[in-house]
Formats: structure tokens, C-alpha cells, sequence
């Protein structure tokens, strides 16, 4: 396993990816490095959604990248590579782990994982990417979260958080390179390894709720999904969601 130095670390932040981008925005920031943090008073989610976790328990941190390998009209393999990358750290804890798309990490069908990745981009390149992570590590008591769950609560004990990140780095590095080439390989597992693909499920869109089955996630982020009448609707994130019981 490599050795990881470039962690910063805080006890409390408001959030490690406004951390992140406030020092990328100041100096350069080499590959790599982590913000860390125990707690976070503006911990920011996906559309505009707050991320909340207790305080100690849960490994909440950004990575900055300098992905200049991986074409800007091509940024979602960034965000698939990351999704593996947690996917293959909680599956040395667990089973039937999922990437449920675009990037959450489900275990089963309950979230143990978010990210959050923030592209700055220069013309055709992606100059700096932060790619946020909130992974549920020890907190087994969740507030107003709708199915969530932790690697404790599968494990049946307290885990080291630093060696859950330091596996996490080594699982990105290996994705990270791969993007540089092996795209083709990163998509085939992201969709092996895809939450609810070719099983027919409820799902919302603007217009109503549709029974359909997932086929496929396009180079564009697209997610495929199959309807009942056969016809194949392709959404990009937000215009979809999955209807979960
Ligand atoms: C989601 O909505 O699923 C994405 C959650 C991402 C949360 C992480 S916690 C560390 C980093 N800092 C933030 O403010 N958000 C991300």
C-alpha cells in the first residue's frame, strides 16, 4: 500500500470541498492531496442537498485532481472511476455493493456513500477536478436520511478510518491511471457493477412515474432505460429519478 502524506487535516470544517477549492484557487495543489475532515457545518450533496454526518464517525474528504488526460467532453469517466474506486473499498467490507448511477455506492439497497466532484475546466481540459466523499463508515444511528448505511453496521464493528482512506487511494490511482487509455475497461465495470441494471423498476420523470428497466449509461452520462411500450429513454442526471420504496 502507498503512503499518502499530503493529507490536510481538520477537526471541523464547513466543508472539505470548499476547503478544496479555496486552495487550488491560491496556489497549485499537487495530485492527490486530501482534505479531511471530522465534522462539517456546510457538508455540501448533490443537487443542492446538505450532507450531513456525526462527528468522528464517518470519513468525509476531497481529493484534488489534475485529470488533464481525461477530455472535458469526457468528464464522466471521472466521475465513474471514483464510483468504482469506493465501490471496490466497501467491497473489502462487504457484499452486493453497487454503484447506483450516476455515483452513489449502494450496499444492498441502502446508501453507504456520496460524491460530490467539482470540475473547473479550461477550454477542452479539465485544469482541476475536487472530488468530494462521504463515506459512512462507524455512525449506525442516521436522522432524516432516507436508506442509509454504514460499513460498522455490515461489519458488526468499529473501523480505522485512515485505512479505509488509504485503501480508497490506492483503488483511485488504479482508475485513475486506467481513465488514461483503458476507458472502454472502466465502463464495462461500471455497468457490471450498476444498481438495479436489467431489473425492471419505478422510476419519475417531468412528465410522471414509468415502469422501465436500466440497458445501458452512455459516454455522455446518460443513463438508458427500457419502457414498458419498448421504447428506450435516455436521461441525463436530474431528469430521472428512481422510485425506491
Ligand atoms: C451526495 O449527495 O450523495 C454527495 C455527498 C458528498 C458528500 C461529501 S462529504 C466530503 C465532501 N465535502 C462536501 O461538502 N461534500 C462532499
Amino acid at each position: 500500500m502507498e503512503r499518502y502524506n499530503n493529507i490536510i487535516e481538520f477537526k471541523e470544517l464547513s466543508s472539505t470541498n470548499d476547503y478544496a477549492v479555496e486552495i487550488t484557487r491560491q496556489k497549485y495543489v499537487p495530485d492527490f492531496t486530501v482534505v479531511r475532515s471530522d465534522f462539517q457545518t456546510k457538508g455540501r450533496g448533490q443537487i443542492g442537498n446538505a450532507w450531513v454526518s456525526n462527528a468522528g464517525e464517518n470519513l468525509l474528504f476531497s481529493v484534488v485532481l489534475h485529470p488533464t488526460h481525461i477530455p472535458a467532453n469526457n468528464q464522466f469517466i471521472l466521475s465513474q472511476s471514483v464510483a468504482l474506486a469506493v465501490r471496490n473499498t466497501v467491497s473489502c467490507f462487504c457484499e452486493d455493493v453497487y454503484v447506483k448511477w450516476p455515483n452513489d455506492v449502494y450496499v444492498g439497497q441502502e446508501k453507504i456513500a456520496g460524491i460530490l466532484i467539482e470540475n473547473l475546466l479550461s477550454g477542452k481540459i479539465i485544469e482541476t477536478s475536487i472530488v468530494g466523499i462521504g463515506l459512512n463508515v462507524n455512525q449506525t444511528e442516521f436522522l432524516g436520511v432516507p436508506n442509509p448505511t454504514s460499513l460498522c453496521k455490515h461489519v458488526g464493528q468499529r473501523l480505522e478510518c485512515g485505512k479505509i482512506l488509504e485503501l480508497f487511494l490506492d483503488c483511485l490511482r488504479k482508475y485513475y491511471t486506467l481513465a488514461n487509455g483503458n476507458a472502454e475497461n472502466i465502463r464495462e465495470e461500471y455497468l457490471q457493477n450498476l444498481y438495479l441494471r436489467e431489473t425492471p423498476n419505478l422510476f419519475r420523470d417531468s412528465v410522471g412515474t414509468f415502469m422501465g428497466t436500466i440497458v445501458s449509461v452512455d459516454v455522455d452520462g446518460r443513463i438508458h432505460i427500457v419502457d414498458d411500450s419498448g421504447l428506450e429513454r435516455k436521461y441525463y442526471f436530474k431528469e430521472v429519478e428512481y422510485c425506491i420504496s
